[in-house]
């Protein structure tokens, strides 16, 4: 029973400017503490408005859902909202950058926090590199746009620019392509960045979000005057004999565009640099998903206006309705400059997010201590993030988007689903605690968010069984091989079991 062993919760002190938390009374470095609510409704921003919006949506609306693809973000969307609240509960009470991962630690058990932690991987560690894909189709079409403006080949030959690996009929099988060069230039930059500090990491996180959002508005404010509602008909398509569309498609089509939500969960691994998290981390984690959900209703409900939903099915479906419309051709750059903006912030929040994790993981003692380094003048987890820049870059380098979207998708919302279920979970266990923040009607909240959320899990994993399985029982082997010997819990549990025997035969 040991593996189910719980970490001690703590009421987390109220910690504000430059009072380092960690490691302050033995003279170790720690992170440093400068986020305000400010930060951290950015950082959610800057995670979440990327590929989905930019790139799933068209796809979703042509081969799933219709027009009703609107339907899919409101059910996404729901889902994320429930476990954004559990997510505000636990952020504001354990301001720790461990995220679901600490969460679970502290609740239901140190195998389940390894699993979760490890599903975190496929989150972060997968996403960062699934949206440099996405980044570097964008980066190449915007670089053949100026090239053709200036007369000069500037986009980069396929070879170049696609990966080398692809999956066909369940295998992956060469291309002959060389390597996927933008993107793995994406993930280098920006993992150097995550490297070099988190006041910078945030500086640049805002000046992107605020391109983005404008862009985004831009978008909104100009695709309104050609919407014809016409297009909104029918608004949920009949289902056709290969399961798309009718109420299963636009159901499918929820658990595709859950990928545009993941982010706002990231906001919370930056909890130990957070000034007065107690107050700032509910706001930030809320906020930011309050805001992307208004915009990515408008953005779906003018796309799908714009264009007949059959026609959305492109790898840049915001690109693909402005293009239909000759006075709208300037805006079609701008867009394409927005989204390269806007799927950076995406790789910075998620390279920052995993290192944050490891960090946490490896202090207690699940992963290697490297992982657990601070570095003495950047003050960063330096050691988790150049492993998190390299690995991302060789997956970002060699493998095609569509293997790893899913799988991000799925680790993610286990991850969610634990959390709701962790919520309830220490309301019975630690009632005592500290709460800057409640989930309202808890019993209510908590079960229907871990509900909505395993529902879309099982969604995508009819699809992709194989791979998540295969990915599960990697982990429970690292595990096995390594966390449980290693458990820093599992080594006090035992010291103390020496230091009674010992007592006890001195007495
Ligand atoms: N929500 C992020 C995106 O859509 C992962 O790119």
């Amino acid at each position: 029973m040991s593996v189910f062993r719980t970490k001690p919760v703590t009421a987390a002190p109220h910690v504000d400017a430059g009072e380092p938390v960690e490691g302050s009374l033995h003279g170790e470095v720690s992170l440093r503490r400068v986020l305000t609510a400010r930060h951290l409704v950015l950082l959610g921003i800057g995670a979440i408005i990327g590929a989905g919006i930019f790139v799933l949506t068209g796809q979703a609306a042509a081969n799933y859902a219709g027009p009703a693809v609107m339907l899919s973000f409101v059910i996404a969307g729901f889902a994320c909202a429930l476990a954004g609240l559990c997510y505000a509960e636990f952020a504001a009470m354990l301001p720790v950058s461990g995220s679901a991962y600490s969460y679970s630690y502290a609740t239901l058990g140190e195998i389940v926090a390894w699993f979760i932690g490890w599903n975190l991987i496929l989150e972060y560690l997968f996403a960062a590199a699934t949206v440099a894909v996405g980044w570097s189709g964008y980066m190449n079409g915007l670089l053949g746009t100026i090239g053709d403006a200036i007369g000069i080949q500037l986009a980069l030959p396929e070879a170049l620019s696609t990966a080398p690996l692809a999956y066909s009929n369940g295998r992956l099988v060469w291309t002959g392509a060389i390597a996927n060069v933008p993107a793995i230039a994406i993930v280098i930059g920006v993992a150097a960045l995550c490297y070099r500090g988190i006041t910078q990491s945030a500086f640049a996180n805002t000046v992107i979000v605020a391109i983005k959002l404008a862009v985004i508005l831009l978008f909104l404010g100009f695709g309104l005057q050609h919407v014809d509602v016409a297009n909104w008909d029918p608004f949920i398509p009949p289902r056709t004999e290969e399961g798309q569309f009718g109420l299963g498609g636009v159901l499918r089509a929820a658990s595709i565009v859950f990928f545009a939500y993941i982010g706002f969960d990231a906001v919370s691994t930056a909890a130990q640099e957070t000034k007065n998290p107690q107050r700032a981390m509910p706001i930030g984690i809320l906020g930011s998903l309050v805001i992307c959900t208004l915009l990515y209703m408008s953005v779906c409900a003018v796309l799908t206006g714009m264009l007949p939903y059959t026609e959305l099915g492109t790898p840049k479906p915001v690109a693909t309705a402005l293009e239909a419309y000759p006075d709208l051709l300037w805006l079609k750059t701008v867009v394409e400059i927005g989204a390269v903006a806007g799927l950076s912030s995406v790789i910075l929040v998620m390279i920052m997010g995993q290192a944050r994790i490891f960090y946490s993981m490896a202090q207690d003692g699940l992963i290697s201590p490297r992982f657990g380094r601070v570095h003495p003048v950047y003050r960063t987890p330096h050691v988790g993030t150049a492993f998190v820049g390299i690995v991302a870059t060789v997956l970002a380098g060699l493998l095609p988007i569509g293997v790893l979207g899913d799988l991000v998708s799925m680790g993610t919302l286990l991850a969610f689903s634990t959390v709701c279920i962790g919520v309830l979970v220490l309301r019975f266990t630690r009632p005592d605690l500290p709460r800057a923040f409640r989930v309202p009607a808890a019993i209510i909240v908590c079960p229907l968010g871990a509900f909505a959320c395993l529902w879309l899990f099982f969604e995508a994993f009819a699809d992709n069984w194989q791979w998540m399985s295969v990915w599960i029982l990697i982990g429970f082997g690292v595990y096995f091989a390594y966390g449980v010997r290693h458990s820093a819990l599992a080594r006090s549990a035992s010291d103390s079991v020496l230091r009674s025997v010992v007592a006890r035969r001195r007495s």
